[in-house]
């Protein structure tokens, strides 16, 4: 069955192009830095939003139907949908996908038959992705939807669903490892608390801990070696969320000796949550060597929720691919499409220009950092302006040979310090230049 057969495949035609349908940046096979577009960016598709998604809010029930989503068997659903991911990948030249266990296969009525029927799906994934060459970026399991997980999965006070999650886990690993995957994600959206009176938050945070120790060493029993990550987010579903963004992640893995087995999934709009700037958390992931992927998307600045709109704002791809290149790439991680359609986006070509936009505006993103990046102002300015540690008494503080007795006596030798201008505005300026 094809289920996009009005829709032309997606092709690169250059920045004059007008055809809505094509790719006026993105050009797979081009070399950037070393590397293919391709090699640099690892687009994914998400199959929650983009496959399932309605357009249903909290106001009103459904309005985007689909084809692959008609028939009233889940498991007939199911398979529709696969094949319709795998052919939206291969339309729009989409090298890999994620999804959670239940958005591939349905919850059963027992936990037995939802393995099962991700057994099923997994397979019939597995063929597909021998089809086609689309290959899974990351996996993960919901851990949110169902009511058992209305006051968490790992950090829920009622031990027997801590050990619902485990079980769930340990297939969604399992099919992620079948699958080649390269990556497992873990994004805890109701690992948090409403209200300290009825919350222990050390307790919370140790079981947490423990279950992800027991993650890595299931890892380690199945040999799976795709790269463990946590994605940070600060609030939403649950009031306050213990991985509330990138800092205070990577001091809990520090905290629990869990530092060496994951990095983070550091996505946009959760970044702007948060109060910061994607670029912000990115920056805060890669300085700790643990940038290991990336959900693209935005919020939107009058709105306080996780719209997860498609990215179309080049100033911020621009800075994420800065911190990208200059940090040595994404590595086994990639761009997930963590983003759905407006709701009154309702059409099936719809998902189309959000998903060109997206790759569009990441690409062109890739070529302005590429381009700033060799000109090599804007790292100038940034050298000039901490050139104070590179000789003297700069050079001796970071060889670490100073204290605060030599420090005092330097002082009293050189007298106050010149103020220097950061150039903000000349920078901001500078910056115009490129995009
Ligand atoms: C949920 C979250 C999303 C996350 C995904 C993977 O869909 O909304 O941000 O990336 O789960 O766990
Ligand atoms: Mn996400
Ligand atoms: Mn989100």
């Amino acid at each position: 069955m094809n289920f996009f057969d009005n829709i032309p495949t997606i092709r690169y035609q250059g920045p004059e192009a007008t055809d809505p349908f094509s790719f006026r940046y993105y050009d797979a096979e081009r070399m950037v830095a070393g590397k293919t577009m391709a090699e640099h960016l690892r687009f994914a598709v998400s199959c929650w939003h983009t496959f399932l998604g309605t357009g249903q809010d909290i106001f009103g029930s459904a309005v985007h139907s689909r084809s692959w989503s008609g028939a009233n068997d889940p498991m007939e659903r199911a398979r529709m949908t696969i094949r319709a991911a795998f052919e939206f990948c291969q339309k729009i030249g989409m090298q890999y996908y994620c999804f959670h266990d239940r958005d591939i296969a349905p919850e059963g009525e027992t936990f037995a038959q939802s393995c099962k029927n991700l057994e099923e799906i997994v397979k019939l994934a597995g063929e597909l992705q021998k089809e086609t060459g689309v290959k899974l970026l990351w996996g993960t399991a919901n851990l949110f939807s169902n009511p058992r997980f209305t006051h968490g999965a790992s950090t829920n006070p009622n031990a027997h669903v801590f050990a619902y999650a485990a079980a769930q886990v340990k297939h969604a690993m399992d099919a992620t490892k079948e699958l080649g995957g390269d990556g497992y994600v873990f994004w805890g959206g109701r690992e948090g608390y409403e209200t300290l009176l009825n919350t222990d938050m050390k307790k919370e945070q140790e079981n947490l801990a423990t279950f992800l120790h027991m993650a890595v060493d299931y890892a380690k029993k199945i040999g799976f070696t795709g790269q463990f990550l946590i994605e940070p987010k600060p609030k939403e579903p649950t009031k306050h969320q213990y991985d509330f963004d990138a800092g205070t992640v990577l001091g809990f893995l520090r905290a629990y000796g869990l530092i060496d087995h994951f990095k983070l999934n550091i996505e946009a709009n959760h970044a702007t949550l948060a109060g910061h700037t994607f670029a912000h958390e990115l920056t805060v992931a890669a300085s700790a060597g643990k940038l290991g992927s990336i959900d693209v998307n935005r919020g939107d600045l009058l709105l306080g929720w996780d719209t997860d709109q498609f990215p179309t704002d080049l100033y911020e791809t621009t800075q994420a691919m800065l911190v990208l290149l200059q940090h040595g790439g994404i590595g086994r991680g990639g761009l997930n499409f963590d983003a759905k359609l407006r709701r009154g986006s309702t059409d099936l070509e719809d998902l189309f220009h959000a998903h060109i936009g997206g790759m569009d505006t990441f690409a062109r993103g890739l070529l302005v950092a590429d381009k700033i990046i060799s000109d090599g102002k804007l790292n100038d300015c940034i050298a000039k302006r901490y050139s104070s540690y590179e000789s003297g008494i700069g050079k001796t503080i970071r060889d670490g040979k100073a204290d605060f007795d030599m420090l005092e006596k330097w002082i009293l030798e050189n007298g106050e310090p010149k103020l220097m201008s950061g150039r903000q505005e000349y920078l901001e300026n500078l910056l115009n230049c490129y995009i």
